[in-house]
């Protein structure tokens, strides 16, 4: 198990590219692998879990060259994907296993979905339950994976009301609703991320969007074409608030997708008081994307609207260490998905926050945080192999006179590789031993 330690560090600067948005970058290999013809794709994300999902199709028999971040898809079409010789493993990604879900839920062979320890304890019903009501039939551990998928069986579309925000279950019903009879559609209580609809017209297929609903139509084909992924907002949110927090910074975050249902990172930060403005903001294949300046900032505490939640779902790690610099009480409310990530993104902030000396207070669906300053560490920080736990603490070390111990990093590799590379030419101190 490997761990940080982040030594102090006050400034932060320079031009930074950070890797290729994970949410596009699995969908780019589902639906290139779906399509007719051959789909390249520019600026993949090399980590982990992108890789699990290029790995998976290809042992269903979709031929894809991979040349660092250039990929290349031999498409198979829709219905061409073959069985696999052994079960999936989708190792730590939840995209992978929800999403593809839905796509093997309607194939001509059986299948087997596996994950990692972390990705075992999931909650999958929030995906089972809907596949079940256009007919597919699936086994899983009480819930969660590893699920067992029965193939052969005709789908009918389905009108669907999420229960909970989630742009994977949405995703992962559009996906079978290609394969299904009929019309199927996606109601969601709150805008989630768009990327699958966005890509799905990209590749030709019809999406008919009508505020918070999403319906297509079973039976279509996608047309290959050309894929740019723009970096990801989520592993740039780190610099962003590692930037507001130091005590000199002054960087700029190239190409950074900003796509509206995925920057509530920057609506909070800047009801904070960042110093954050956009420039050179332009449309590339369906997603747009912007250079992002961030200088040093005095932020100040808030109530986190909850509208912003849904937006900024996977940020809130980051977000919790900027309310931890930022004058008076940051109150986050509606959040009780963080309980269900990788790690429970609460509890398990909060005690690292608490090793640090940072006063909170944690509520059955977010937290409350004093802002202030980070003091001598108790202890070393467990983060619970949650990518975004290890990093976030990784960037506190920007307000912190002593090293942090960050235990368990080895899952930083599922998301953002070179975040240790980056983060040092940046201006932090962070060894991984
Ligand atoms: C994702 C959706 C979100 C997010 C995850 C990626 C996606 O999950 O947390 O990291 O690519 O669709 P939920 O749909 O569970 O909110």
């Amino acid at each position: 198990m490997s761990k940080f330690i982040a030594s102090p560090a006050n400034s932060l600067s320079g031009n930074l590219k950070v890797p290729g948005d994970k949410s596009i970058s699995h969908r780019s290999i589902m639906l290139g692998s779906l399509s007719n013809g051959i789909t390249k794709v520019s600026g993949f994300l090399e980590g982990e879990d992108a890789l699990s999902t290029l790995k998976a199709f290809q042992a269903m028999g979709v031929k894809i060259e991979r040349e660092g971040d250039n990929v290349t898809i031999h498409g198979v079409g829709i219905n061409g994907l073959k069985k696999p010789e052994k079960a999936l493993d989708l190792g730590n990604s939840g995209t992978s296993i929800r999403l593809m879900s839905g796509i093997l839920a309607a194939q001509a062979f059986d299948c087997e979905l596996v994950g990692d320890e972390s990705l075992s304890k999931r909650p999958m019903g929030r995906v089972i339950n809907p596949l079940k009501e256009m007919g597919a039939v699936i086994e899983s551990n009480d819930g969660k994976p590893p699920l067992k998928i029965t193939g052969g069986q005709t789908l009918k579309g389905i009108h669907y009301d999420l229960p909970v925000a989630s742009a994977q279950v949405k995703s992962c019903v559009l996906l079978a609703g290609l394969y299904a009879n009929g019309d199927t559609c996606v109601t969601e209580p709150a805008p989630t991320r768009d990327h699958t609809e966005r890509m799905l017209k990209g590749l030709g297929y019809k999406v008919h969007v009508n505020n918070n609903q999403m319906c297509l139509t079973g039976g279509g084909e996608l047309k290959a074409t050309s894929i740019q992924v723009p970096s990801d907002i989520s592993s740039a949110a780190f610099f962003m608030v590692a930037a507001c927090i130091a005590p000199q910074a002054d960087i700029t975050l190239l190409g950074v997708n900003i796509n509206p249902t995925r920057t509530g990172v920057i609506d909070i930060l800047k009801l904070m008081g960042a110093n954050l403005t956009l420039a050179n903001e332009r449309e590339i294949g369906g997603e747009l994307l912007a250079d992002i300046r961030i200088q040093s900032s005095k932020l100040k505490g808030i109530q986190i609207p909850e509208s912003l939640v849904p937006l900024a779902i996977d940020e809130f790690p980051a977000v919790f260490i900027a309310a931890s610099c930022a004058t008076g009480e940051t109150i986050l409310t509606g959040a009780k998905e963080l309980r269900v990530k990788e790690s429970d993104r609460i509890q398990v902030m909060a005690d690292g926050l608490s090793i640090l000396g940072i006063e909170n207070q944690v509520l059955e669906d977010g937290i409350k945080i004093q802002g202030g300053s980070f003091k001598k560490p108790t202890g070393i920080i467990e983060s619970h192999h949650d990518h975004r736990i290890s990093m976030s603490f990784a960037v506190a070390s920007l307000r912190c006179n002593y090293p942090i111990e960050i235990n368990g990093v080895d899952n930083v590799m599922t998301s953002f590789p070179n975040f240790v590379n980056l983060s040092n030419t940046a201006g932090m101190a962070i060894t991984e031993i």
